[in-house]
C-alpha cells in the first residue's frame, strides 16, 4: 500500500486531481503471492485502455481515468459454479481473489434470495417482476459483497488498516469484515447519518469517525489520509478496482437464479454508480463466457431528487454531470459527485434504459409499497428504487410486458426514522376480547 504516495488521491469524487503517474514512482514494498488475484491479469484504464500491473493502483498513469480489473478467464462451466459454496465465492474464478479464498476469514456474503414479486407486479401492472433482496447479507446491505473482495485485496497487498469513507452501509460492512479477519478498521461517515447505521458500525469497531460534513467532504478527507498514512487500504479509494468487482456477483446471481438467463430489464439504485456499472459488466462477462444467451437488456438507474446529478444529466441529454449538495432522506445514495456517473449514463442510454429520480415522499411511499406487497422492509435506497420503478411504469419508460428485476440493496431497520411517522399500531387496547372486538379488526 505504500506505493500510494501522492498528496491528492482520486476517489469517488475527486478523480480530476489524480496524480496517477506517481503511482508507479516507487516499487511496491510487498510483493503479492502468486495467484493473489486469481484469474485477473492486469488493471486497465476505462478511458484509454492503458494497462497497469496488479497492485494498489486505481488511477491511470496516462489519463487519470479509473482502472478496472481485466482477466484471462479459463473455461468456466455452469456446473462448476453450481457446485461452489452458497456465497459469492462460487464465482471466484470471475473475481480478483485467490483460489483458496474460501479458507480466508471473511463474511461470506451473497447468494441472497431472488423473489418473484407477484403482488408488487400486480400493483404496478408488471407481468413478470422479481426482487433481488440483498438486505439479507451479513450486515444487511449489498456492500458486504464489495467489501469481501476488497478485504481479499487488502490482505494480499499486506495492508495494516482496513478503512473507508461511507454513506453508512459500507462502514457497517467494512467494520464487520475487519472484525472477522482480525484486521484494524477505521471507518469515516458523515456525522448526520442515521443513528442505526452508526451503531451498526460502532458495534464492530472502536474506530468509527463521524465527520462534520457530507459524504463528499468525508471522501476528500479519506483521500488525504490515504496519501499521508502508510499501509491503509481504503476499500473505495486505493483498492477500488478490486472492491468494485464484488458488485458483479449481484448480476451473476440474478442470471443463475433465473435459470442462467438475463432479465429483460433491471432497476438499480445509483450513488457512486459503481454497482450499476458492475452489474452490466457481469452480464457482459456471462455472455462472453457462454454461460447465458446473448440478448438485449435495459438498465435503469434510480436516484432521489435531493441528490440526483446523474438523473439530471440524463434528462438534459448531456454527459456533463454537475456535482450537487445532497439534501435527501436517502442518505445511502447521497453522493453529490459520483465517480462512475458518466458510465451509468453510457450504460443506461446504450441499453435503452433510463435514469429517473423521485421525491423524498415518493421514497417513503416506495418503502411502504414494497413492505405491504412483498413483506420486504427496505431502507431508503430500496424505497428509491421501488419508487422509481413505479414512476418508470407510469411514464411509459418501462415495458410492463418484459421480465423485470428490481434490486433491494439494504434493510429498512437501518433507516427506521424515515417511515416511523407513516405507520403505527392500529389500536391500543386493554387485554380483553371485548376491547379487541371494539376495534373492528375481527374477521
Ligand atoms: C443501500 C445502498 N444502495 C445503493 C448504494 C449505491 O451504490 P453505488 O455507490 O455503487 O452506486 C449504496 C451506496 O452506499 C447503498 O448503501
Ligand atoms: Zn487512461
Amino acid at each position: 500500500m505504500s506505493t500510494v504516495t501522492q498528496d491528492a488521491i482520486p476517489s469517488d469524487t475527486d478523480t480530476d486531481n489524480a496524480t496517477g503517474a506517481e503511482l508507479h514512482a516507487e516499487p511496491a514494498k510487498h510483493t503479492p503471492r502468486e495467484g493473489a488475484f486469481g484469474n485477473a491479469t492486469h488493471l486497465q484504464c476505462r478511458e484509454c485502455q492503458h494497462q497497469v500491473t496488479l497492485g494498489p493502483f486505481y488511477a491511470c498513469p496516462e489519463c487519470f481515468g479509473p482502472l478496472e480489473v481485466a482477466y484471462a478467464f479459463p473455461a468456466v462451466t455452469r456446473e462448476e459454479i453450481e457446485a461452489g459454496p452458497r456465497n459469492i465465492w462460487r464465482y471466484k474464478a470471475l473475481l480478483p481473489v485467490p483460489d483458496d479464498i474460501e479458507t480466508s476469514r471473511n463474511t461470506e456474503p451473497g447468494f441472497t434470495r431472488l423473489l418473484r414479486a407477484h403482488n408488487l407486479g400486480a400493483e404496478l401492472g408488471i407481468d413478470h417482476l422479481w426482487v433481488k433482496d440483498d438486505s439479507t447479507n451479513p450486515t444487511n446491505s449489498f456492500k458486504d459483497r464489495v467489501v469481501a473482495c476488497a478485504l481479499s485485496a487488502a490482505i494480499e497487498l499486506d495492508a495494516k488498516v482496513f478503512a473507508c469513507p461511507s454513506t453508512g452501509n459500507l462502514a457497517n460492512a467494512v467494520a464487520a469484515a475487519g472484525a472477522r479477519a482480525g484486521i484494524k478498521t477505521v471507518v469515516f461517515i458523515p456525522s448526520n447519518l442515521e443513528h442505526p447505521k452508526q451503531v451498526n458500525s460502532a458495534i464492530f469497531t472502536d474506530s468509527l469517525v463521524a465527520v462534520n460534513g457530507n459524504y463528499d467532504d468525508v471522501n476528500k478527507l479519506a483521500s488525504e489520509i490515504a496519501g499521508e498514512e502508510e499501509g491503509w487500504a481504503f476499500v473505495n479509494v486505493n483498492v477500488r478496482p478490486y472492491y468494485a468487482e464484488g458488485s458483479k456477483t449481484l448480476g451473476y446471481e440474478i442470471a443463475e437464479q433465473l435459470g442462467w438467463r438475463l432479465p429483460d430489464q433491471i432497476v438499480i439504485p445509483v450513488a457512486s454508480g459503481s454497482q450499476l456499472t458492475k452489474v452490466h459488466k457481469s452480464f457482459q462477462e456471462l455472455i462472453k463466457l457462454g454461460l447465458v444467451e446473448d440478448k438485449p437488456y435495459k438498465v435503469f438507474g434510480a436516484q432521489a431528487s435531493g441528490c440526483s446529478p446523474v438523473s439530471v444529466a440524463y434528462k438534459a441529454g448531456t454527459d456533463a454531470i454537475r456535482p450537487v449538495k445532497p439534501d435527501t432522506i436517502a442518505k445511502s445514495l447521497a453522493i453529490g459527485n459520483p465517480a462512475d456517473g458518466i458510465y451509468v449514463l453510457d450504460i443506461c442510454r446504450e441499453t435503452g434504459g433510463a435514469v429517473e429520480d423521485i421525491t423524498d415522499d415518493e421514497v417513503r411511499d416506495g418503502i411502504v409499497l414494497l413492505a405491504r406487497t412483498e413483506g420486504i422492509f427496505t431502507e431508503t435506497a430500496g424505497g428509491t428504487t421501488v419508487g422509481v420503478l413505479k414512476k418508470l411504469v407510469e411514464s411509459g419508460q418501462l415495458d410492463t410486458s418484459l421480465e423485470t428485476v428490481v434490486i433491494n440493496t439494504g434493510h429498512g431497520l437501518k433507516t427506521l426514522d424515515s417511515v416511523s411517522d407513516r405507520v403505527s399500531a392500529a389500536a391500543t387496547i386493554e387485554p380483553s376480547y371485548a376491547a379487541f372486538q371494539a376495534t373492528g379488526l375481527g374477521a
